[in-house]
């Protein structure tokens, strides 16, 4: 059986009163429509299309949104949930099998679909659908069921009596059609009593024909939560995080204080990391084994090693290795890696650079486009001068070298094994191995380092 999916994102959002569109709000630091492809593309191999306003399909929050390999297709005008179905329909109506999945639902779990999936499979049912009881949110659309408890149909909240406003089964906008029904049945659609086309009334539609339908719940009601408002988007955020706080500590993590730590979907945290209070992980940011984060830190697509402690600092694409000590207050930027037994102190900021094991940054410093070797003390207030005002220059200190406080090293510049430079030295000139430079600009001290190196004089 082949299978295609749509998923419906050109709606206007109006409730969300924004000038981004509604999928792209943010939950978990992901977009909504990302969180729904996400689990759609881990329980299923189908073709997904996404259905957006004809003026997105260019988007570039859109493309990065949707990722590679979905196809985004353009619907004319807002005309209804059924009408944002048919735009799709030369590219993804032609399977045996299609799967239709809201954009403003981030809560949908891979489980959820497979079940729907499964559900659906057998030849004589032409709509499987997923339902919550009771409702997550208000305004969802009520499953109204006959006497024998089988599916009538669906009403929208608008459009309901009083009655109809009691049922407390709602429908979750998840549903799972059989190709040939929705070819035969999508365009006949009447519009409803505000003009839209809505997609729930192929419900009645299967009934009046005698097709086959079959409900599956949801795994929790929380899950179907649709997404119309600010208020619902923190609602799902706060939801998503009770869900990742809870995997992580199921899985060996501690979290001191779970109500205020934050995690991203992509995250990877391995057994016996402590996270400690007001902290963010997000991106595909890696905790090793017996790590402790926080308090008061961000790491977002970094690693953090085996055993480092990580203190009320940030980690942006950065590298700490095993047993480093970062913070509190550093900065590691994009590039900076850091090997084992690296000590980051208070201050620090460091960028595009390699930093080698036992090396030590203690106090206030700059540290930009270096590789900087083992066992190498910084002093405090050094800066790597990295920029001459058109380009960004490379710095190499070598393993064992000693930067005297307030040195400032001017790239490019390379500083040998074992090198020191004394404190306030201004170095504009490759220092060799084992020399000693002091000054403004530094120069060699007599006697330091074997006397046939020359190249420092100055
Ligand atoms: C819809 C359902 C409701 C269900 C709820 C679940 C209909 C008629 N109603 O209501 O039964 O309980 O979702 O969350 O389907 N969209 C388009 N083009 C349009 C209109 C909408 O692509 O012309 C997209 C939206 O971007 C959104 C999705 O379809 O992702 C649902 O639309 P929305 O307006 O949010 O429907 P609800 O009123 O929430
Ligand atoms: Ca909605």
């Amino acid at each position: 059986m082949n299978w295609s999916v749509v998923i419906l994102a050109a709606g206007v959002g109006k409730r969300m009163r924004s000038s981004i569109p509604k999928s792209l709000h943010q939950v978990a630091g992901k977009p909504m429509l990302t969180h729904v492809i996400d689990a759609v593309r881990k329980s299923s191999d189908g073709e997904v299309t996404v259905v957006v306003r004809p003026d997105q399909i260019e988007s570039p929050d859109f493309r990065s949104a949707v990722g590679k390999g979905t196809k985004l297709v353009g619907q004319e005008n807002q005309l209804g949930t059924a009408d944002a179905l048919s735009a799709a329909s030369e590219l993804a109506l032609g399977s045996d099998r299609v799967l239709v999945l809201y954009a403003d639902t981030p809560l949908i779990e891979p489980e959820t679909v497979a079940n729907l999936i499964q559900a659906s499979e057998p030849a004589e049912v032409a709509i499987a659908f997923v339902t919550a009881d009771p409702p997550p949110v208000g305004g969802l659309g009520r499953i109204v069921r006959d006497s024998n408890g089988t599916v009538a149909r669906i009403v929208e909240e608008a459009d309901a009596d009083g009655s109809t406003l009691a049922i407390t089964e709602v429908n979750s906008g998840w549903y799972a059609f059989s190709g040939e029904f929705l070819r035969k049945n999508l365009a006949n659609i009447q519009p409803a009593p505000n003009g839209e086309l809505y997609l729930t009334d192929l419900i009645e539609v299967a009934i009046d024909a005698d097709c086959n339908i079959v409900t599956v719940p949801a795994k929790s009601p929380i899950e179907i939560i649709g997404v119309n408002t600010r208020e619902q988007l923190a609602l799902a955020e706060a939801e998503l995080q009770a869900r990742y706080r809870k995997h992580w500590m199921s899985n060996g993590v501690t979290l001191v204080d779970p109500a205020t730590t934050y995690f991203g979907p992509d995250v990877e945290i391995e057994m016996d990391v402590v996270v400690h209070p007001n902290t963010h992980i997000r991106g595909n940011s890696v905790l090793r084994e017996g790590c402790e984060v926080g308090p008061n830190s961000i790491v977002d697509s970094s690693e953090i090693g085996q055993s480092s402690e990580f203190v009320s600092s940030y980690a942006d694409h950065a590298q700490v290795g095993a047993n480093c000590e970062v913070g509190p207050f550093s900065r590691l930027r994009p590039g900076a890696v850091l090997s084992d037994d690296v000590h980051i102190g208070n201050y620090a900021e460091i960028k595009e650079s390699n930093i080698g094991s036992g090396t030590k940054i203690g106090h206030f410093s700059y540290v930009g486009d270096s590789t900087i070797g083992a066992n190498v003390n910084i002093g405090a207030g050094t800066v790597f001068v990295n920029y001459d005002g058109s380009k960004k220059n490379h710095t190499t200190v070598g393993d064992d070298v000693f930067i005297g406080s307030g040195s400032m090293l001017v790239a490019p510049l390379e500083i040998g094994d074992g090198a020191l430079t004394g404190a306030g030295a201004v170095v504009t000139k490759n220092v060799e191995p084992g020399t000693t430079v002091f000054g403004v600009p530094a120069r060699k001290q007599a006697g330091s380092g074997s006397s046939d190196r020359t190249s420092e004089r100055s």
